[in-house]
């Protein structure tokens, strides 16, 4: 009789969804694999989880573990508890987690502790900053890891450095690109532009939700400030974040906020609005992960506002600059794109949309052993 590999595959937040949908897919072409689903529900909301089940065509989530939003601990634990009875109900033999979220470090534990093999996708990113709560993640799921997926030159190093086994590790390339370049020409139907009365080129994008950006009033309002100056040249559309939404009116910058006119303030996209916004933007300023790989791929100019980058190829290989909190550097980094021509960076090794590919061949082959 041929041997079925069970894998649960977990997402919980956001940026997991983008990362789940090729590997869904890529599992496909592997009869003896069988997947399963746990979206844990750390992100809830219509706009933040099912518009991209929707839009990526990610299967439902055979389980939702429904934990919502608390303290890191509380969630953390939530997750774990709801999550090991799954796994000695369903006796899996991998669990797939994905990216840095708490639920990527919830469940990797739950496994481990049960003997079930993890696989880490997007593993061995290092920002060498421990105040960052995903930092802490990415660092204790490639710990307790048995297969850890690379998507770039400096996560070799860093598991290296740290004496991971080099067998356990397989540079396969970025899962999240897979998505953009499957859903690039989907994206380019999107009336996104017309609906905002925008013109390619002719406008710019912000996103921010990091604690040590969004959750302080001097630091939110330095930004603010960098904010000021970009809109007087260029519209700028800001799709904003649920948590950041909420720091808005509870530090009492929400007016001032209202007083920037050309600062278009929205609701969170989906996938396919936002890859079109982000494509035709003149900058794209962020402090997400993902964004700053996306505009490396769809060659916009991209201003990282974090002192630090755990995706460094995307500074050497891409279209990214690390500019910090500070408004005088943000904008002299704003003017310098302005007025510079973007010629094609080299593209990421094996940014080729196949990472999926790669890593369902592993699973398959090593699915047993
Ligand atoms: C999480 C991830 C972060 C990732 C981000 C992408 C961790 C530690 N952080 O941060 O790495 O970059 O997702 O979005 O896992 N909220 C809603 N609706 C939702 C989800 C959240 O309103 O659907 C609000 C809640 O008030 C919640 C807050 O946003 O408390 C923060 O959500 P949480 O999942 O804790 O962290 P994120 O900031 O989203």
């Amino acid at each position: 009789m041929r041997s079925v590999v069970k894998i649960i595959n977990v997402c919980g937040a956001r940026p997991n969804f983008m990362k789940t949908a090729p590997l869904m897919r890529a599992y496909r072409a592997h009869q003896g694999l069988q997947p399963l689903i746990v979206h844990t529900g750390q992100h809830y909301d219509a706009n933040m989880s099912e518009l991209f089940f929707r839009q990526l065509q990610i299967p439902e989530p055979d389980i939702n573990l429904g934990v919502g939003s608390a303290s890191h601990a509380v969630q953390t634990a939530e997750i774990m508890a709801r999550f090991e009875p799954v796994l000695l109900e369903h006796k899996p033999q991998w669990v797939v987690v994905v990216g840095d979220v708490n639920s990527t470090i919830a469940c990797a534990l739950v496994a481990a502790k049960l003997g079930i093999k993890v696989a880490h996708v997007e593993a061995g990113l290092r920002s060498f900053d421990r105040t960052m709560p995903e930092e802490i993640n990415r660092l204790l799921t490639d710990a307790i890891s048995d297969l850890l997926f690379v998507s770039e030159p400096s996560g070799l190093e860093n598991l290296s450095r740290e004496g991971i086994p080099d067998e356990k590790v397989h540079f396969v390339g970025n899962v999240m690109i897979d998505t953009l370049k499957a859903n690039l020409e989907k994206a380019e139907r999107s009336t996104i532009l017309e609906r905002m009365s925008l013109e390619p080129g002719g406008y710019n994008v912000v996103t921010l939700h990091r604690p040590n950006n969004v959750d302080d009033a001097a630091a939110f309002s330095r930004i603010a400030d960098a904010l000021q100056v970009i809109q007087d040249d260029l519209p700028t559309v800001f799709p904003m974040h649920p948590r950041t939404a909420q720091n808005l009116s509870r530090l009492g910058l929400a007016e001032r906020f209202a007083r920037m006119t050309r600062l278009h303030v929205v609701e969170p996209l989906g996938y396919l609005d936002f890859l079109k916004l982000m494509g035709k933007a003149a900058v794209v300023l962020t402090d997400s992960g993902g964004i700053q790989e996306e505009t490396t791929i769809l060659g916009v100019w991209c201003l990282t506002v974090r002192e630090n980058t755990e995706r460094p190829v995307t500074l050497t290989s891409g279209t990214n600059a690390l500019v910090g909190s500070d408004p005088e550097k943000i904008v002299s980094a704003y003017r310098r794109c302005r007025s510079t021509q973007l010629t094609d960076p080299p593209m990421p090794e094996k940014w080729d949309g196949r990472a999926a590919e790669r890593i369902a061949a592993v699973l398959a082959g090593r699915g047993l052993e």
